[in-house]
Formats: structure tokens, C-alpha cells, sequence
């Protein structure tokens, strides 16, 4: 099963939550590949390969997505590198470049879902983290998957990213396919009062949505460290008590898988 994480807001927790729902499909004994499109390149960070993300002479996945007749061939296998909990495919300093380099081409929407015939079959799970913005990269993701997972931050900011990115996966099924919103992870959740008035108005709106459920992720630093230790919270040393919401996460998305 493919899976986008995408809200075009910044720090929405995107990368924490690709990375500890990785780390829990990883701990239920999925295989899971990981992909990198943000040029920012934190997941690659996150999971230790910054020096693959600065080597200039790497051949990278956006050399792929830029090369159509490559994707066709259905290269991409070699993008993939070993991390100890999952595979990922790592970002590169070039992808800054992507947006620009793809805004004519043919196909351009199309191609990770081209390179994915190629690489997603030997995995149960591949996920893949998106940038903050709503442009070609993060339509390739939702085109690629047809399936999104929405982390947001518990705060009334939220509601018209949210709402943005409706009005896009609707224009998405319009022109492409259709596409399934499979879960809402509040992240970075607070105890206070906009905390409850925002988890109430994603329960409200997601709940209602075919199949699709609501989690809550506390702020822990321990999910800070973990990142910085270049693994999921279920491989660092440290114990955090947000293992069992991720968890709850990997099983509802196993449920998918059953269908
Ligand atoms: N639940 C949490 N508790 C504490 N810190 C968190 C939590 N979730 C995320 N953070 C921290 O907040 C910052 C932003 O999170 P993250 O990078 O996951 O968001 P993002 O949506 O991927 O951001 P971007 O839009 O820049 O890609 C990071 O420094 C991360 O370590
Ligand atoms: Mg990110």
C-alpha cells in the first residue's frame, strides 16, 4: 500500500509522523520504503543520509523524475538505501530545483507513480513525505499513492490549510483519479482549549469521511531526539509513551491492506 503524507503547511509534523509510522509498520513486520520528496531534504536528515543529500555526484531521484524515458524503463531500484528500521529513497540538494524543471514536461504530475511501478512491489507500506507546498511534487505523491495521510498541528491555523488541501485532492480526482483519505494525526497536541476545540473539528470533519480515523500525538521531546538519533521513537533508547499511538496508526493502515 502507498501512502502520501502530505499538508502543504510547514511543520504540520509531516516528517515525524513518515518517520514514526514507518518505525511502527516497521515493528508489526512490514516491509517499508520511504521516500523523500522534499527538497529540504529532513527525512534524509532524519534517517541519517545527509551526506547522500550533499554528494553532487549521486545519482538522485529527482535525475530520475527529470529523465521520462528512464522512469519508463523502470529504473529505480538503485535509488533505494538501507536504514536499519526501513528502505528510503533519499532527497537531494537538486530536487530544490524540481518544481521548475518539470513545470513544462509531459507526464509531469505522473512520474512517481511511473517510478513506483517499479519499486513499490517488493514492500507492504511505502510512504512518502511531502513538501510544504501544494506544487508538482506533492501531486506526484497523491497521484503516485491515491492515498493520503493528514498530520496537522492542533491549531485553528490548521483549518484552511486543511481546507486547501480538500479543494486540491478534489482536483486531483477530477483530472486523475480518486483519491482516499485514510487518516488525521494531530501533532504536537497541547493540553489547552484551542487543543480540544481543534481535535473536536477534526473528528467532525474526518471522522465522517469513509473509513478514515483520527490520532492524537502529544509534544514529546523524545520524538526531537529520536529524529536527531536518526531513527524512529521505537529504535532510540529512550522510551516515549507515544509508541502505542503510533502503533494504533500502522494497524488502521494494515486495515486497508485486508480489503
Ligand atoms: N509531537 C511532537 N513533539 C515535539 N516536537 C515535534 C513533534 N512533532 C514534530 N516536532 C518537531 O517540530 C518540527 C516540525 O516537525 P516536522 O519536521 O515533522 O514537520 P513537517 O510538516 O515535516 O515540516 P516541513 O513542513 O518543514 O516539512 C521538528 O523540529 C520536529 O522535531
Ligand atoms: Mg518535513
Amino acid at each position: 500500500m502507498n501512502i502520501a503524507i502530505s499538508n502543504q503547511k510547514g511543520g504540520a509534523g509531516k516528517t515525524t509522523t513518515t518517520l514514526n509510522v514507518a518505525g511502527a509498520l516497521n515493528q508489526l513486520g512490514n516491509d517499508v520504503l520511504v521516500i523523500d520528496l522534499d527538497p529540504q531534504g529532513h527525512l534524509t536528515e532524519g534517517l541519517g543520509f545527509e551526506e547522500l543529500y550533499d554528494d553532487r555526484d549521486r545519482d538522485a531521484l529527482i535525475d530520475t523524475l527529470a529523465d521520462l524515458d528512464r522512469i519508463s524503463r523502470g529504473d529505480g531500484t538503485d535509488l533505494i538505501v538501507e536504514h536499519q528500521e526501513m528502505d528510503a529513497i533519499p532527497s537531494h540538494e537538486r530536487m530544490i530545483n524540481a518544481e521548475d524543471e518539470l513545470a513544462n514536461e509531459m507526464k509531469r504530475e505522473q512520474r512517481l507513480g511511473m517510478l513506483l511501478e517499479g519499486v513499490a512491489n517488493g514492500y507492504d507500506f511505502v510512504l512518502i513525505d511531502c513538501p510544504p507546498n501544494l506544487g508538482v511534487l506533492t501531486d506526484n505523491a497523491i497521484i503516485a499513492t491515491g492515498n493520503v495521510l493528514i498530520p496537522a498541528q492542533a491549531k485553528t491555523t490548521s483549518i484552511r490549510a486543511i481546507e486547501l488541501l480538500f479543494k486540491q485532492l478534489r482536483s486531483i480526482e477530477t483530472a486523475f483519479d480518486d483519491v482516499q483519505e485514510l487518516a488525521l494525526v494531530a501533532n504536537e497536541v497541547e493540553v489547552d482549549g484551542e487543543a480540544e476545540e481543534m481535535m473536536a473539528w477534526f473528528r467532525d470533519v474526518f471522522e465522517d469521511k469513509d473509513r478514515c480515523a483520527v490520532f492524537e500525538i502529544r509534544k514529546r521531546v523524545a520524538l526531537q531526539r529520536a529524529w536527531n538519533a536518526g531513527v524512529s521513537i521505537f529504535e532510540h533508547s529512550e522510551d516515549c509513551d507515544m509508541e502505542g499511538e503510533y502503533l494504533a496508526v500502522a494497524k488502521h493502515l494494515e486495515g486497508f491492506t485486508d480489503e
